[in-house]
């Protein structure tokens, strides 16, 4: 007998399981499914901030994912939201979503989303607030820097912490304390110093293809540029990140002088109450998120 052409073989009868107990390399094989460049420490570093759930099938294969970072009782971003390409547009995302929503509920929520998610978030009710830009690439060396008038720079050490906290609760809008405590186990960090005064920060990890830079707080262009400039000049010839909502103006230009170009754009959304303390296009007046802790974290 000739064998059919073809046959419908898909058909899956999905759980939702806890994603903090999850094989760690399914979870790396899922997000690599989807072109991102996640490494499996990446993973693990998530899941020790944060929450999430994994769709599985009958023998226990990950087809999705979705994960929410609760950084008080009244904040959380949601991110990790990944269903298997041949998934795709068969409602595992709205499905995962709608379990993510139950968890999170009473919160207001915050998300970047990117172009292939847009709709589904939008058909969830969030709003778009305004435009990440992804820069990266291999850092060149910047140029020469001194640290702006009547300020000096120094290296983060641990007791920073509660500093960083306030500084990062101001631009962010929640207290990201559990977050920022495991983050400065790996990072490098940078403050800016005007006498005993913190004014800016920035930390810089392994992450991906390389280092990010991120989160970078600062209250003006001046003062992200000079804590970032340590790390970029650390990282010549080798892949860099980091993800910023500013637009144009010297921080952008720095970065497009430092090799960072714009490689991809996600879109900041909220359900609730509006999540970013300035507009497109505001004159900074308090301190700002100039780079993200990363497009999950915010
Ligand atoms: C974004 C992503 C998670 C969406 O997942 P998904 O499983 O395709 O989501 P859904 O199937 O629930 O919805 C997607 C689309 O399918 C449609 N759809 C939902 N149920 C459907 C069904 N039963 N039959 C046909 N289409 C359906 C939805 O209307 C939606 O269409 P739209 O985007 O045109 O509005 C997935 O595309 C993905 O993993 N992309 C890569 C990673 C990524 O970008 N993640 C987002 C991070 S913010």
């Amino acid at each position: 007998m000739v064998p059919r052409e073809s046959r419908v073989v898909d058909s899956f009868d999905m759980r939702i399981a806890d994603l903090s107990t999850t094989d760690l390399d399914q979870l790396h094989a899922l997000s690599i499914s989807v072109g991102w460049p996640h490494r499996a420490e990446d993973w693990q570093f998530l899941r020790e901030v944060g929450e999430g759930i994994v769709a599985m099938d009958e023998i226990g294969r990950i087809m999705g994912s979705a994960m929410w970072f609760p950084y008080d009782e009244h904040f959380a971003t949601i991110g990790m939201v990944i269903t298997s390409p041949r998934l795709q547009s068969n409602g595992a995302g709205q499905w995962l979503m709608g379990h993510v929503l139950d968890r999170v509920a009473g919160r207001d929520l915050g998300l970047n989303a990117t172009r292939a998610a847009r709709r589904l978030y939008l058909s969830l009710n969030f709003a778009r607030e305004a435009t990440v830009y992804q820069c990266n690439g291999e850092a060149v060396a910047p140029p020469e820097l001194d640290a702006p008038a009547g300020s000096v720079r120094r290296p983060l050490e641990p007791g920073d912490l509660d500093t960083i906290v306030e500084l990062d609760k101001a631009a962010f809008g929640a207290d990201r304390r559990t977050l920022l405590v495991r983050l400065l186990t790996c990072s490098k960090g940078i403050g800016l110093m005007r006498g005993d005064k913190m004014e800016a920060f920035s930390l810089c990890r392994r992450f991906g293809r390389g280092h990010v830079i991120g989160p970078v707080v600062a209250t003006n262009d001046e003062d992200a540029i000079a804590v970032i400039h340590p790390h970029a000049v650390r990282h010549i010839a080798s892949f860099l990140r980091l993800d910023t909502r500013e637009k144009d103006g010297r921080f952008s230009d720095f970065l497009a002088r430092c090799g960072l170009s714009v490689y991809d754009t996600v879109t900041s959304m909220s359900l609730g109450r509006r999540w970013l303390n300035v507009g497109e296009g505001d004159a900074p007046r308090q301190p700002r998120t100039y780079a993200l802790a990363s497009q999950t974290l915010g």
